[in-house]
């Protein structure tokens, strides 16, 4: 959510910030901003000066901007932004700039022309701007946007002694809530200073040992340098030519680790796709074989001990401690931990509530410290899933584990176990295959936790992994669907509303597919459990309804035929997605797509791949933009 790059090189580096916009688009794109420290023109007064530019198009508009503008300059800070707080317009735009206070008598317009003495971009949401901002009107400020974020460059700009490193540590002293900043002063035309508190940033070295960087996310650096410093909550970061330094939030100078990221230029290369939402669904096999890699068996040292935490804290000892699990998570992650809770409660016997982090994290609820705490994210940054871990933790429910798809996240370092899936890196905004490696990885939990409290027989185990191993085969298999799910497609384009209807862990299923079809269709979508229809929803079916039903050959089948029965009475449009062995056939107002397999307690891992596809090409018919759909963004790191 938003995205951070800044650098401190002797080359010109506005195409290199550019290039880590380009990267970070997906995390935010309703409008982008660079600032440099630009040469003064010839004749001018030597020295230099801040210089921006920010626009309400795409990244690779504001690059050709730049371009044409002859923008340059060798230090300089850029950012994509997701609007928390006023609109997507190009004064809300990051960079922004602190002036100093308006002289007494001077009118808005001589007040806006006075050269920029600080500028900052920041990811996050500051809770005090309203305070801030008083007391900075007060004291002669005058604000051009309607942010937050304003607030912290003319609280910095208030604070600056001559000395950038002081005045941001003495600024974020006085913010409350969430933020990653970048920040230069015009005096000080070498040094970038960055801080972050409940929202990422690293600092990346550059191979030269001058070049050196700040990013919200290591991959806007991918090809530049792959030496990075993951800072902590509370560290801020002075970032000069050559050399950096890290201050915690005591004050103290500290050594954060160098770490050696794999570059994943390459991973962020669409390929013959044409969207990254379709790559992504189509590398489902291969993400499913790598999460999967090295599983000979089911031993809870798949859950791997996360950084800082004593040997004895393993999983083991943990699993056979549990005697409930308390599943977190946000959007797609949520319903992963719908359908996980199916198995948990069926095969590991473990009583399983899976609440919405940000619903979790403000109720009143009963811990029991035996509970194992379970967060799902494929970014391991989101707010509120954060959030709520760190609530459950206060509550006294100290054994927690993730599932998650980036092994640097700050959920990794503050689970004591992790679960770290192999996706890859997920750039389509509408998650796919981090859904079902997060289903694998769910799978694997399960299993484990069975066969530690001895639920499990070696025959048993061995099944289910064997099933587990075919999985890659089975997606590729639904995937050459594609060309039925496109006919389905294009009845949809044109349609407003549809339902999908699943039982039992299929529906969960059901409402991951209506979240993939609202979310880049803009169609109004809704999930019911089948049983719910004749409760209220079935006075929505007409002709004009397409009901979508998950209908595996499973125990709940002969019930759901009936609710299908109910849909069609009403003339209802019924799109059911069948198992190979399942008997229902195509006819007048029933669409059947068979998957050519039978899978078990594993399918909905196969089931949701044509439901992905369905809205994946509905979209594409409809015209919209898949990887960017309007007003979300990836890894909704604020609340
Ligand atoms: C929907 C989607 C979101 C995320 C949610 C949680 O397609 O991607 O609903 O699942 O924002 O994000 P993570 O998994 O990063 O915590």
């Amino acid at each position: 959510m938003c995205g951070i790059v800044g650098a401190v090189s002797t080359r010109n580096i506005v195409p290199l910030l550019v290039q880590g916009l380009q990267r970070l688009e997906y995390r935010g794109y309703d409008s982008c901003g660079v600032a440099v420290h630009a040469a003064e023109a010839a004749g001018a007064v030597p020295g230099t000066r801040l210089k921006r530019l920010r626009g309400i198009a795409r990244v690779a508009d504001l690059g050709a901007q730049a371009e044409s503008q002859g923008l340059a300059g060798s230090t300089g800070i850029a950012h994509t932004r997701w609007a928390t707080h006023g609109a997507p317009a190009i004064g809300n735009a990051h960079p922004h700039f602190s002036r100093g206070p308006v002289p007494a008598g001077m009118d808005g317009e001589q007040a806006a022309a006075r050269p920029a003495r600080v500028t900052l971009v920041h990811n996050g949401i500051i809770e005090n701007h309203e305070a801030l901002r008083a007391e900075l009107l007060a004291r002669g400020y005058f604000f051009t946007s309607q942010t937050d974020t304003e607030v912290i460059v003319h609280l910095i700009d208030s604070l600056y002694d001559g000395d950038l490193l002081a005045a941001v540590q003495a600024a974020v002293k006085r913010l409350r809530g969430s933020y990653s900043i970048a920040v230069l002063h015009r005096d000080e035309p070498q040094r970038l200073v960055g801080a972050r508190e409940g929202s990422p940033l690293v600092l990346g070295i550059g191979a030269d040992g001058k070049e050196n960087f700040l990013a919200s996310d290591a991959m806007a650096l991918a090809g530049v340098t792959d030496q990075i410093v993951y800072l902590e909550e509370g560290d801020t970061v002075d970032v000069q030519l050559g050399k950096h330094w890290v201050v915690a939030r005591d004050g103290q100078a500290v050594q954060r680790p160098v770490r050696t990221v794999q570059a994943m230029s390459g991973a962020a290369e669409l390929g013959p796709y044409r969207h990254y939402m379709q790559k992504e669904i189509f590398e489902q096999p291969r993400a499913i074989a790598d999460t999967l890699e090295g599983v000979e068996a089911v031993v809870p040292e798949l859950f791997e001990a996360a950084r800082n935490h004593a040997p004895g804290e393993g999983a083991h000892a943990t699993f056979r401690a549990t005697d409930q699990v308390l599943i977190l998570a946000c959007g797609t992650s949520y319903y992963a931990g719908c359908v996980a809770k199916y198995w948990l409660e069926a095969i590991a016997q473990l009583p399983c509530a899976v609440e919405i982090a940000s619903e979790y994290r403000y109720r009143e609820s009963v811990p029991n410290p035996r509970t194992l705490v379970v967060t799902i994210t494929q970014s391991g940054e989101t707010a509120d899933t954060l959030a709520a871990l760190r609530h459950a933790q206060s509550l006294g429910m100290q054994h927690t584990l993730t599932v998650c798809n980036v092994a640097t996240s700050a959920m990794v370092r503050e689970c004591k176990l992790a679960y770290v899936t192999r996706a890859g890196i997920e750039i389509g905004v509408a998650s796919t295959k981090a859904f079902t490696t997060q289903l694998a990885g769910l799978f694997l939990l399960t299993l484990a936790l069975a066969q530690a409290r001895g639920l499990l027989t070696e025959a048993q185990e061995a099944e289910h992994l064997k099933a587990m191993r075919q999985l890659p085969n089975a997606l590729q298999a639904v995937l050459a669907l594609e060309p039925q799910v496109i006919t389905w497609a294009e009845q949809f384009a044109a349609k407003e509303n549809a339902l999908f209807l699943g039982r039992g862990l299929h529906y969960p299923v059901a409402q991951e597919g209506a979240l993939k079809l609202k979310e880049i269709t803009y169609i109004h979508a809704e999930a019911y459990a089948a049983g719910e229809l004749k409760h209220g929803p079935l006075a929505l079916v007409t002709s004009a309804m397409p009901v979508v039903t998950v209908a595996p050959n499973d125990a709940l089948l002969e019930k759901l035929k009936s609710n299908m029965q109910e849909v069609r009475a009403r003339g209802g449009v019924l799109y059911v997605l069948a198992d190979a062995d399942t008997h229902i056939d195509s006819g007048d107002g029933l669409h059947v797509i068979r998957l050519p397999g039978h899978y078990g307690a594993l399918s909905a891992i196969v089931h949701v791949v044509p439901l992905q596809l369905l809205a994946y090409h509905t979209a594409v018919a409809r015209g919209t933009d898949v990887d960017k759909p309007r007003n979300l963004a990836k890894s909704v790191t604020v609340e």
